[in-house]
């Protein structure tokens, strides 16, 4: 079986972070949401945090009206969230796990300890036609909770892997390529992120049932010295080269 091809959404938040630092409209993420899909970007991903520490309810509404590749929006399940996510409709929503002290998305979501606040939750957000999502730990009790509370998607949390130093990383990612062979089984659409860079990307991309990548933080740092077009390409070209090598997985 050919994979699918694995498409890459670029996570933009920490173009907001870096004008937040001075405030006033520069560097714009709108800017870098429309230059990231020039570079090949397949969807741009950008979470509103309940502190807005980098996105802005107004980055939302711009991303909404002014790009055109798909947007993901990223949230904690709150009333507040769903209100926006419901007024944007934007193509996809990712529910995360959300602390305010946290300096990034430090776990997924625990579903299967909120299934029953999650599942209407998720069908409302469904029933305005957007594609629901859940961050989660490469665990099966979560993957199997996320099919019965109703998301179209698992995103697997891949920090652990990217952390990890190279005696513990093949059995983090033997954890990723388990939770993906779950997540077919249960009928969810897999997707993966957090963490990753060019030298952690090659054995997730291999993954053949992962669809979707999203990254971030790497992208907009290594921006810095290449330029964000030229960061998005190499991501790209790494990522396609291992899918079409078609040779399984190797371990980092
Ligand atoms: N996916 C999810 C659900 C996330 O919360 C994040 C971080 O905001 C990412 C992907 C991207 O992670 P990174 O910025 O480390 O590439």
């Amino acid at each position: 079986m050919t994979p699918a091809r694995l498409r890459l959404g670029v996570n933009i938040d920490h173009v907001a972070t870096i004008r937040n630092a001075r405030g006033g409209s520069h560097p714009d993420p709108v800017r870098a949401a429309r230059q990231a899909a020039e570079a090949g970007a397949d969807g741009i991903t950008a979470h509103l945090r309940e502190d807005r520490r980098h996105i802005s309810d107004d980055d939302i509404r711009r991303l909404r009206r002014e790009i055109s590749v798909p947007l993901n929006l990223e949230m904690a399940a709150t009333a507040e969230m769903r209100a926006i996510a419901l007024a944007h409709r934007p193509h996809a929503v990712c529910l995360v796990p959300e602390r305010r002290q946290e300096r990034t998305t430090e776990g997924g979501l625990d579903v299967a300890g909120q299934q029953e606040f999650l599942r209407p939750f998720v069908a409302e957000l469904a029933a305005a036609g957007i594609r629901v999502s859940l961050f989660v730990e490469p665990a099966r009790l979560q993957i199997e909770a996320a099919q019965a509370v109703g998301a179209a998607v698992v995103e697997l949390h891949t920090g652990a892997y990217c952390h990890s130093d190279q005696a513990a990383r093949p059995a983090q990612l033997e954890r990723l390529v388990t939770a993906a062979a779950d997540a077919e089984r249960v009928g969810l659409e897999c997707h993966a992120g957090h963490g990753l860079s060019f030298d952690t990307v090659g054995p997730v991309a291999a993954i053949p049932t992962i669809v979707e990548l999203n990254i971030g933080h790497f992208l907009i740092g290594e921006a810095i010295f290449s330029g964000l077009d030229s960061a998005i390409k190499r991501m790209r070209s790494l990522m396609d080269r291992v899918r079409s090598a078609g040779s399984g997985i190797r371990i980092a």
